[in-house]
């Protein structure tokens, strides 16, 4: 048996996703320092190679203390899945999750971990909602009327009664997590959320007080789409999963593409256009609106930049025109076989029109 006697394997390991951060990567440090004297612990910053170079600061503070790792993801964007690295990365049998922008009071974390240890619970959940807790730190009564409803949503779907569903802060035991981990979709903001959906019901929950502080460096990087993307995660965990976000905002987004088609084909008659001609524009609108649309929303985590936004245009077009070629075919063999019924065979045609872009769109343009 080899032994390492000066190596103090972690008991906890605290996993701190981040993007743009850099200036609060060496307080962060130093504040867990202060707050998790006398534990057995490491850290983990999860970068998404942020122009800021989170990452490189993190390194640099890794060279010299060795319970600092790092992990900088390429080509990909996310809070929800670069926690889900982080987490899969730790061996210790806690693991703690917390934003890497100082708004979370790291003092808390022993308490949390201590539960955990102890067996007093599976998860512990940092509240800003429990007495002795506070959500000062959201800027703006806009903030905290989203953060508001946001709960009161998230409750809607949730089998345990917490105060904070939408808590950035939390611990776990790492096994629960580890066993979680295959159904969490890892799109958005709302980890937590996710995990607490996604564990037997034997798992305890339970709640700590905690401030959330005021951001001093940086700025929040909740935006509209990620918004857009925890509606869609609570609608697909609504429905049993069984049909996905995706699909839906890949079909809304074809529906937009029918409006833009037929306004395009408007502008077009409008300058002097001819049928075919004034066609040809609207529906290469359509086309050019629905790559984008998909691009910046629905596929926003797999979003192609630089050169690999052209390649995959010309797959697209490709890929749904081939598709519209299936589309029109089903509908006219549907037509031939069920009565000439005309609203029903072009609405299957059109189904599986969809169907077909989504799966082209899913597996060539945006893997
Ligand atoms: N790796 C990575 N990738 N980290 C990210 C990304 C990303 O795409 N987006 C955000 N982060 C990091 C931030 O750098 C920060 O450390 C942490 O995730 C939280 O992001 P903020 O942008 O500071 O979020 P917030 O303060 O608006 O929201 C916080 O409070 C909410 C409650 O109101 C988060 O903790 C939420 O999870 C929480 O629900
Ligand atoms: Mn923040």
């Amino acid at each position: 048996m080899v032994s390492f006697p000066d190596f103090a394997p972690a008991d906890l390991t605290v996993v701190v996703p981040c993007y743009d951060e850099a200036p609060n990567v060496g307080p962060m440090v130093e504040a867990l320092t202060r707050a998790l004297a006398g534990w057995r612990w490491e850290v983990v910053f999860v970068d998404d190679n942020s122009p800021d170079g989170t990452a490189a600061v993190a390194r640099e503070i890794a060279r010299r203390d060795p319970r600092v790792r790092v992990i900088k993801r390429v080509g990909r964007r996310g809070l929800s899945s670069a926690v889900i690295e982080g987490a899969m990365s730790s061996s210790a049998r806690v693991v703690a999750v917390m934003d890497g922008d100082l708004q979370h009071d790291e003092s808390v974390l022993p308490e949390m971990a201590r539960r955990i240890l102890a067996g007093e619970a599976d998860i512990v959940v940092a509240s800003r909602h429990l007495a002795g807790g506070s959500a000062a730190g959201l800027n703006g009564k806009w903030r905290h009327a989203l953060s508001r409803n946001g709960i009161r949503l998230a409750q809607t779907v949730l089998p345990a009664r917490l105060t904070d569903p939408m808590s950035g802060f939390f611990a776990v035991r790492r096994d629960v997590f580890e066993a979680a981990a295959p159904k969490l979709v890892g799109t958005g903001f709302k980890i937590l959320l996710e995990l607490v959906l996604s564990v037997p019901e034997t798992v305890r929950v339970t709640e700590i007080p905690a401030v959330f502080r005021p951001r001093l460096a940086g700025e929040s990087k909740l935006s509209p789409v990620i918004m857009l993307q925890f509606a869609g995660m609570l609608a697909e965990r609504l429905c049993g999963g069984w049909l996905p976000t995706r699909f839906v905002v890949f079909a809304l987004v074809g529906l937009i593409g029918v409006i833009v088609n037929i306004v395009a084909m408007e502008i077009g008659r409008g300058m002097g256009l001819g049928f075919k001609n004034a066609q040809i524009l609207g529906t290469a609108c359509a086309i050019l609106a629905n790559f984008q649309l998909n691009n910046r929303l629905t596929y926003h985590d797999r979003r192609l930049r630089g050169s690999r936004w052209l390649p995959g245009l010309a797959v697209f077009v490709t890929g749904c025109a081939l598709g519209n070629i299936a589309n029109i075919g089903v509908a006219q063999v549907i037509f031939a076989a069920d009565g000439h019924h005309w609203t029903r065979s072009s609405a299957i045609g059109a189904l599986i029109g969809v169907v077909w872009n989504y799966a082209i769109a899913s597996t060539l343009v945006w893997r």
